[in-house]
């Protein structure tokens, strides 16, 4: 180093000028993006663990799918060709209740919107923001259970969020899907359990099915 050059110019040589308005913008960016955080990230809508909505019908799954092993497909019956799991229409309740508890009380509104042809207007449960992709015929037919993001429904008399729907939830498993993998045919089974090792056994698969899910942004943010 020449005498009368700052040490300024010897840790920063002339070429990081180029860099000070990028070191300028993610100062501004930062502060940005925890704004962002914040207002989106720590939504309670996303991270709602244990929200248990009121349901217009006292409907119970640790009835339907519990005792009486309805498949959960007979009702969600999109749940592996298409993004969302449709609700079932009230056709699907009457072609029971058209006859079983036909004067029940508690099936007074499924009566009534059976008669008028206005859908039952069921609360929704869990929600995942606008921005985020999400889509379950990717999950279900590779073989991810509806018991790793949902729980056991199957006990559930009102359906509960047991996770926090956040993006840091869905890394976790995309990097490390193994202990998350079941055979496809077994993914409504609620009580499944693997054979060995569950990192073992799901390692197994993921080689023998190619699976690989992806962790870049476009894959949940498009
Ligand atoms: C596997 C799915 C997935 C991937 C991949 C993903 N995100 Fe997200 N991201 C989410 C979900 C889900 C949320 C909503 C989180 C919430 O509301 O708590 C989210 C929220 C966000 C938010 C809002 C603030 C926050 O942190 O909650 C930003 C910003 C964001 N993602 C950026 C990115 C960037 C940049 C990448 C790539 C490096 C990326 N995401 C990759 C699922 C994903
Ligand atoms: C007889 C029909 C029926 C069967 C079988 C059924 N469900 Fe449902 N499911 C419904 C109805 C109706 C709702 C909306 C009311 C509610 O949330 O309880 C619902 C809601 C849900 C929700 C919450 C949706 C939201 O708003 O976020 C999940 C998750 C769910 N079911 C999963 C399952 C799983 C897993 C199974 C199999 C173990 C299953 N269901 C079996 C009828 C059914
Ligand atoms: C990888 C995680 C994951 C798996 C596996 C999964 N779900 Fe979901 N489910 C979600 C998320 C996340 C939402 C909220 C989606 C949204 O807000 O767009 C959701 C929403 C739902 C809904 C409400 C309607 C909708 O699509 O938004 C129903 C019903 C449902 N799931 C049923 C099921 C059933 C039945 C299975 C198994 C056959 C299953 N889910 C498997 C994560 C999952
Ligand atoms: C495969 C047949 C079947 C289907 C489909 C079905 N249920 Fe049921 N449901 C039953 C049986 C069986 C009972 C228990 C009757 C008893 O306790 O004697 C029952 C009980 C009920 C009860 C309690 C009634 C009472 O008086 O205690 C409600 C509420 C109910 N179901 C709502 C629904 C709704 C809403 C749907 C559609 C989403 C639906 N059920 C679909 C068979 C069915
Ligand atoms: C329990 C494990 C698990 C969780 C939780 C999970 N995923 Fe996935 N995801 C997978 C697996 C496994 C695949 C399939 C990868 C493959 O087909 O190679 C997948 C695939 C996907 C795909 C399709 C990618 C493609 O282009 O093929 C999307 C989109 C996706 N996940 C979004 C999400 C979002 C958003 C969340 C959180 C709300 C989430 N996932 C939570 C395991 C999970």
């Amino acid at each position: 180093m020449k005498r009368g050059e700052n040490w300024g110019a010897f840790v920063f040589p002339k070429w990081t000028n180029l860099l000070r308005p990028v070191l300028a913008a993610t100062l501004v960016l930062v502060p940005a993006y925890v704004v962002v955080l914040l207002a989106y990230g720590a939504s309670p809508r996303t991270t709602n663990v244990g929200y248990r909505p009121v349901q217009p019908v006292p409907y119970s799954h640790a009835l339907h799918a519990g005792q009486l092993g309805i498949d959960c497909r007979y009702c969600h019956n999109t749940v592996e060709v298409a993004a969302h799991a449709a609700l079932p229409p009230t056709q699907t309740c009457m072609n029971c209740h058209a006859r079983i508890r036909s004067t029940s009380p508690k099936l007074l509104v499924v009566r009534e919107s059976y008669a008028t042809g206005l859908p039952i207007p069921w609360v929704r449960v869990h929600d995942l923001p606008d921005y985020v992709y999400f889509n379950h015929s990717a999950h279900v037919r590779r073989g991810v259970g509806c018991v790793e993001c949902h729980g056991r429904v199957d006990t559930m008399d009102v359906v509960t969020q047991v996770h926090r729907l956040s993006m840091g939830w869905c890394l976790d498993c995309h990097r490390h899907p193994e202990p998350h993998l079941r055979p496809p045919d077994m993914v409504t089974k609620m009580d499944w359990v693997a054979p060995e090792d569950p990192d073992v056994y799901g390692k197994t698969l993921r080689q023998a099915n190619n699976i690989n899910p992806p962790t870049d942004c476009w894959t949940c943010h498009r």
